[in-house]
């Protein structure tokens, strides 16, 4: 099965290229972006070793139909989607931190209240907690964005001291965390699905905050199933989840935590698979759609046509 790992276009108006771990990000002059989302997939801030037939098609149009559906709440970068592996929009000059919210203990959190850590990014966690319980308020947990490596805690008092954004500027990216999250609660409970955890990415844009990238996927976001979870929490046992949580598990199982002298272990075809079902079966419960896969015998010649034609049509270049 064929996977688009690798992008090397060069669309008219081209200023920059960017390969992010999942995403290649083309700049279009001094304004525009086109984003290229690859069927790469990451754990750790590693890229695994082989690409995930259609993973790129349904993070895409997962984050278009949040973007879309979040507009009323905070202007976001897309200005549309020319074709199922690509977005074009508006490039914002990044703010370096990665908005986390947390309505759940579980995942990065749980690791660390497990190890006996009661204060995650200056917020305190209550006591007596378990896995994968609800907090009593979602907590917003900043992680810093490197530009290489792992990304790190970071409190709101470090940002702030640190002067990474205003505070004015800071407080508007709490609120708009909280509001947006608060949307993906009910749009996932609509589904029979529980948002537990998510990241933002925000950046200027004439001077105005501007959300960025890609919100509630697999890929930035955890989601529970809703109508197992009570049984499963009460029994303490791992929840149904449709994330990559699973992802990080495999590669825990077979000894790989993205630490240094670790070895990334081989994909087997039938866990590639896998994961590729996972991936269009979180596309259909979130989108209550069928997932159509898109004709991937000429993915390059089809996504430059598209796109060319959406930069024309648009008056981007
Ligand atoms: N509108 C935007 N303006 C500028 N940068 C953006 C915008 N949207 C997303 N980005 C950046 O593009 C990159 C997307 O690629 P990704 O594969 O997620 O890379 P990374 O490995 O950096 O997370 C990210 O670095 C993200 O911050
Ligand atoms: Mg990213």
């Amino acid at each position: 099965m064929k996977s688009l790992t690798t992008s090397k276009f060069q669309f008219t108006g081209q200023t920059a290229v960017y390969n992010g771990k999942v995403r290649d990000v083309y700049s279009i002059g001094q304004d525009y972006l086109v984003m290229v989302a690859s069927d790469r997939i990451s754990a750790f801030d590693h890229i695994l070793p082989k690409g995930i037939p259609f993973k790129g098609q349904v993070l895409n149009q997962v984050a278009t139909l949040f973007l879309n559906a979040t507009k009323d709440i905070v202007p976001n970068w897309l200005i549309g989607v020319p074709d199922p592996n690509v977005a074009v929009g508006y490039r914002c000059e990044p703010i370096r931190i990665e908005m986390v919210i947390r309505g759940y203990l579980t995942g990065h959190a749980w690791r660390e209240y497990k190890a006996g850590k009661r204060i995650l990014c200056g917020v305190e966690m209550p006591e007596g907690m378990r896995e994968n319980e609800a907090f009593p308020a979602p907590i917003i947990t900043p992680a810093t964005k490197a530009d290489e490596g792992h990304d790190e805690d970071i409190s709101r008092e470090e940002i702030l001291a640190q002067g990474i954004v205003s505070e004015e500027i800071y407080l508007q990216l709490e609120n708009y965390t909280r509001q947006l999250f608060q949307r993906g609660t009910e749009m996932a409970a609509e589904r029979g699905l529980i948002l537990v955890d998510t990241k933002y990415e925000f950046g200027l844009k004439d001077g105005k905050v501007m959300l960025m990238d890609e919100i509630h996927t697999p890929d930035s976001s955890r989601y529970f199933y809703a109508d197992v979870y009570e049984e499963l929490l009460a029994k303490n046992e791992p929840q149904r989840q449709l994330s990559k949580e699973f992802v990080r598990q495999w590669l825990i199982e077979n000894g790989f935590q993205g630490l240094e002298g670790q070895q990334m272990p081989e994909m087997p075809d039938e866990f590639v698979e896998l994961v590729t079902s996972r991936y269009i079966e979180l596309f259909e419960k979130i989108t209550g759609k069928a997932f159509e896969k898109q004709d991937v015998d000429s993915m390059d010649e089809r996504i430059i046509r598209n796109t060319e034609n959406f930069l024309k049509e648009n008056n981007l270049v």
